[in-house]
């Protein structure tokens, strides 16, 4: 069955040429079990009539923000939350400049600031258009706010002259929105995650641990194997399904777990310290187990190795992302760990009576550089991580092109 079956699909239509193809992109969407809605610009009417539209995809089609027979229907705010998907096809210029100036002048463009669905667009355009500096600029702040740009084609353009400029064929565009967004973003990347707690042994039937499941670690683990990289799972003890794809590595202690990182890392490009690795060990662990006598007893606990401050202090190391689970102070904690520890990210997860993210499926997280901070929302910790991985690969690819300059 296409991922696309049963889901919300907005179709924008802005005034290109290529608007004739739009009617085709719906009719293949319809196709995948989508459930369409078109939108069209006002410009968008002198190339394609709505009726067409209608006609392909079983509903009325809008161009009006105020037009107050709809919006007693489905309201603008309405179906920015219906989306599941939102693509512009064909996405001109003009409407990509208002749309990376976060305008919201007309049904179309309010649609786009208001939907937290994925955001798509297919550029036409005359090839000096596409090329022109204005043009690359607003492409860069769309791809940098996440929005996923597909294509535009090469070849022979209706204005008489070839280049780059013209709309991808609606069957690309079906096949690009049937993909996960993160696919391909890593792909040739080694990755080694940590995950899950660690033990560390009292005696033979007792250990000092924490409330980590692995869930959020695996769920890293798995979304860069979706987006294409060579993932290495050093994981403390958990319950939870390895991730297929993935190359496990069992561990137990913090040092076990420093041993099998260090013995992997010299070819990872990036690392990634999901794990809740216990701060202190025993002294020494007790070969027997320890007999109950007093009322209280004393241990004594000796640091354990900093496994991501180690990875991040290596010359040539690889780009290095860590994790915080901060019960205050989230942000300036988490940035205090990432200036002291000396890493390129990291990630906040507050642990409040909103937001426990020890063994729970969902978890709210919290992206960090040393300048800015990104919020990523409350979501499951599988789309969490997707998101997560998307952004990993925009900052280690902009840190390594900056590096190649
Ligand atoms: O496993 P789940 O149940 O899904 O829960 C996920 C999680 C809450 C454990 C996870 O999202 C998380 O926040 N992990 C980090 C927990 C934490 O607070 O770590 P920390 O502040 O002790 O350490 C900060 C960073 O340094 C972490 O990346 C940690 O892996 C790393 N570290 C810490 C100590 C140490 N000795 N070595 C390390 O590498």
């Amino acid at each position: 069955m296409s991922s696309l079956a049963r889901k919300h699909v907005l179709v924008g239509v802005t005034g290109g040429i290529a608007a004739y193809k739009s009617a085709e992109l719906v009719r293949r969407l319809v196709d995948q079990e989508a459930i369409v809605r078109v939108v069209m610009t006002r410009a968008a009417r002198e190339f394609i009539t709505p009726l067409t539209l209608q006609a392909v995809s079983g509903h009325p089609v809008r161009d009006a923000l105020l037009d107050s027979q709809a919006e007693a229907g489905m309201g603008h705010i309405e179906l920015a939350r219906w989306a599941d998907h939102v693509i512009i096809a064909p996405a001109t210029a003009d409407f990509i400049a208002r749309l990376a100036a976060g305008l919201a002048n007309d049904l179309l463009t309010t649609l786009c600031l208001a939907t937290e669905a994925p955001l798509s667009v297919a550029p036409a355009m005359n090839r000096v258009m596409w090329d022109h500096p204005a043009t690359r600029a607003n492409i860069d702040i769309l791809s940098r706010r996440n929005v996923h740009i597909l294509g535009p084609d090469s070849g022979l353009q209706a204005c008489g002259e070839t280049g780059e400029g013209r709309m991808i064929a609606p069957t690309d565009i079906v096949s690009c929105l049937n993909e996960t967004p993160s696919t391909g973003v890593l792909q040739g990347v080694r990755v080694v995650i940590t995950a899950g707690p660690t033990w560390e042994p009292l005696d033979p039937v007792r250990a000092l641990t924490n409330h980590s499941s692995g869930k959020m670690g695996y769920a890293v683990a798995s979304a860069a194997i979706e987006a294409g990289a060579d993932v290495i799972l050093v994981s403390g003890p958990s319950f939870e399904l390895p991730p297929p794809g993935a190359t496990i590595h069992s561990v137990k202690t913090a040092n076990e777990m420093l041993a099998k990182v260090e013995s992997q890392i010299a070819s990872a490009n990036i690392f990634i310290g999901v794990a809740a690795v216990s701060d202190y060990r025993p002294v020494e662990a007790s070969r027997k187990k320890l007999k109950k006598g007093q009322e209280t007893i004393r241990l004594d606990l000796v640091r354990n190795p900093d496994i991501l401050a180690s990875v991040a202090a290596r010359a040539d190391g690889p780009f290095t992302v860590g994790f915080a689970a901060e019960t205050e102070a989230t942000l300036n904690n988490a940035r205090e760990k990432l200036l002291a520890k000396g890493l390129d990210l990291i990630v906040a997860n507050s642990v409040t009576s909103d937001n426990n993210p020890f063994g729970s499926d969902h978890n709210h997280l919290l992206l960090i550089d040393a300048k800015s901070d990104l919020d990523l929302g409350r979501d499951t910790k599988s789309a969490l991580a997707q998101k997560l991985i998307i952004e990993i690969a925009r900052h280690y690819r902009a840190k390594h092109s900056t590096q190649d300059t």
